[in-house]
């Protein structure tokens, strides 16, 4: 088997966007109504195996929403590989929330931090996404997944993406076994 590779991962956006509902989501399969809000950051990791044999090791950077500890997220965006940036689809302003934390990436980014954009809360609305979120979208030229933290729809796909985004040689390959 190959040695194990990292990926260092910071997940932002908007406070409420589910940020923590995700990662508890894929880590421990459990999803709470009521969790208490991130303050300043919290780290979690997870080995995963590819379909293709290779383990990845997931280094996961859940920071805080809220902005009083945003002087915080920087920092943490500049050293990532992928950036994992999600929003409330649910939430009238989530265009806006887009807009704003796209900035705040492409402002602390490094050449080699990949961006992710993540639609969550698909589970509270239907189909249809205004044309105004489809475009900016589009314009960013970022990968885009919709997922929810709730009834899992998508978290695996999501995680398989976080885990193969920075190598080529594994573009296609699914996560097969979440290991510790
Ligand atoms: P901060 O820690 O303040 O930055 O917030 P956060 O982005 O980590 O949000 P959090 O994961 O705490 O979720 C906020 C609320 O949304 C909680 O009540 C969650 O139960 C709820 N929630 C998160 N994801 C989903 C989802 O996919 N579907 C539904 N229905 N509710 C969700």
């Amino acid at each position: 088997m190959d040695t194990i590779k990292t990926v260092k991962v910071v997940v932002v956006g908007e406070s409420g966007a589910g940020k923590t509902a995700l990662l508890t989501s894929f880590l421990e399969n459990s999803f709470e109504t009521d969790p208490l809000t991130t303050i300043g950051i919290d780290f979690k990791h997870k080995i995963v195996q590819l379909n293709d044999g290779q383990s990845i090791r997931l280094q996961l950077w859940d920071t805080a929403g809220q902005e009083r500890f945003r002087q915080l997220t920087p920092a943490y965006i500049r050293s990532a590989k992928v950036a994992l940036l999600v929003i409330d689809l649910s939430d009238d302003n989530c265009v806006e929330n887009l807009v704003r934390w796209k900035g705040i990436i492409d402002k602390n980014k490094s050449d080699f931090t990949a961006t992710i954009i993540v639609g969550n809360k698909c589970d509270l609305v239907n189909e249809k996404r205004s044309p105004r979120l489809i475009n900016i979208i589009k314009e960013t030229k970022d990968e885009y997944i919709e997922t929810s933290a709730k009834t899992r729809k998508n978290i695996k796909e999501l995680f398989s993406m976080v885990a193969c985004r920075p190598f080529p040689e594994h573009k296609t390959s699914q996560i097969v076994l979440c290991m510790f």
